[in-house]
């Protein structure tokens, strides 16, 4: 069966679970050819979209490598795409380890009341408004207010870096790429790389924060300038955009379940659960970051020749019938839920502790102080982008 995955039908964009439905059904992984525009050496991703498969995948880190200079053009290899993901072997763990210590459970517990208050504030604004847009009054603000004070810079930068991020995540998207979008990328990044370069030439950093350590790491020759400010961009990104998702996806998926919204009321105790089901159900990161296989390699039966891109259609594999009874129901109450919308293997999220306790943290303070919430329309505004899951808006009734 030949099945031709059209990623920019508006359809697709709206609900891609039927094509992902599909797609698994068909023998063999799809191959979509690299848009012309993209300044890339390859021509084209193997995408997988089972779950078998794409755990196969991830837990690979052998043959299949994350080093993306392996096969695009140079001005996608700036130092912004030095960090962790992009690394093999003993440079991911180096990178990795040096910043392994914020995402402790310690490290966690010790700014959870910085969370709460974060959080506090927010709602104690919500509570004078008669509409709320929880993407920007809440959803946004919240991954702001925490991942600033982790990296140690003002609160105030993060708009703007927010803004910086969607334009790079839009070019990103090599599905719906064009000449237009590139060229908002490139000047993004390197709008984001000149305030990175200025921010790591300050001395005032807070000796706690992720900077003055990574700073430190630099001073003793642990980590180069490219390296870092690699890292510090992609966390500062990383720490933001899919946490938005799934407050924002969250959020949409209880308020559009008004049942699921009120159990939680009175039971929220199954806050944990709910956040583990909206992660499954509208993965904020719908597709893994590329690799490409090393060598000829077999996946599940299905052989890839050396130097090929591969990609996980992490959304597609946490909708699989074979793994998820009722797969496509947005059930509260699903146990067990192996989802894998925080990846598998070596790169699985190293945030993905803190997103929790913060999400958390915000679905139990927002549900406790706003019981009868209300959506003010029962359609759904997604953001325009094939890779990350997300609202452009979510207007309530408080
Ligand atoms: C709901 C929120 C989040 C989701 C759904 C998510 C999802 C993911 C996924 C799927 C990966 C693996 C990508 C791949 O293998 O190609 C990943 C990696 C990563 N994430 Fe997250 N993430 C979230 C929040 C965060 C936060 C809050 C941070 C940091 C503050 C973070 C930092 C990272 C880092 C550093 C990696 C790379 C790990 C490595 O290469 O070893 N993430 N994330």
């Amino acid at each position: 069966m030949n099945y031709e995955l059209d990623f920019s039908n508006p359809d697709f964009l709206e609900n891609p679970y039927p094509y992902y439905k599909k797609l698994r059904a068909l023998d063999n992984p799809i191959w979509v050819p690299q848009a012309a525009e993209m300044p890339s050496s390859s021509k084209g991703i193997w995408f997988f979209s089972r779950y078998d498969d794409a755990v196969t995948i991830l837990k690979q880190s052998i043959s299949i490598s994350n080093d993306v200079s392996k096969v695009r053009s140079e001005s996608e290899t700036n130092p912004f795409f030095m960090h962790m993901l992009n690394r093999d072997g003993t440079d991911h763990a180096r990178l990795r380890g040096l910043v392994s210590k914020f995402f402790s459970v310690r490290y966690i517990k010790s700014i959870e009341s910085h969370m709460a208050k974060v959080v506090e504030d927010l709602l104690d604004t919500i509570e004078t408004k008669k509409t709320v847009d929880l993407i920007s009054d809440f959803a946004e603000q919240v991954p702001f207010g925490v991942i600033a004070n982790i990296i140690g810079i003002p609160v105030t930068d993060m708009p703007k870096i927010r803004e910086w991020i969607i334009l790079i995540g839009d070019g990103f998207d090599t599905m719906l790429i064009t000449e237009d979008i590139i060229k908002k990328q490139q000047q993004a990044l390197l709008d984001f790389l000149k305030y990175l370069r200025h921010l790591i030439k300050d001395e005032q950093f807070d000796k706690e924060s992720m900077l003055y350590s990574l700073l430190q790491a630099k001073e003793e020759g642990e980590i180069n300038e490219d390296e870092l400010i690699g890292m510090v961009g992609f966390i500062l990104g990383a720490g933001h955009e899919s946490t938005i998702g799934l407050i924002g996806n969250g959020l949409w998926l209880l308020l559009s379940h008004p049942e699921q919204w009120q159990l939680l009321v009175k039971r929220p105790d199954l806050i944990p659960q709910a956040i583990e089901e909206a992660l499954r159900f509208e993965s904020p990161l719908q597709r893994s970051n590329f690799r490409i296989a090393e060598k000829d390699i077999d996946i599940n039966g299905f052989k890839v020749k050396s130097g090929e891109q591969i990609s996980v259609i992490i959304a597609a594999a946490n909708h699989d019938e074979n793994i998820f009874d009722d797969a496509e129901s947005f059930n509260i109450l699903r146990n067990p839920n192996p989802h894998i919308a925080f990846g598998v293997g070596i790169h699985n999220c190293l945030g993905k502790q803190l997103a929790r306790i913060e999400v958390r943290i915000a679905f139990e303070k927002l549900i406790a102080r706003f019981p009868n919430m209300k959506l003010q329309s029962t359609v759904p505004k997604w953001r325009r982008n094939t890779f990350f899951r997300a609202l452009n808006e979510l207007v309530v009734t408080p």
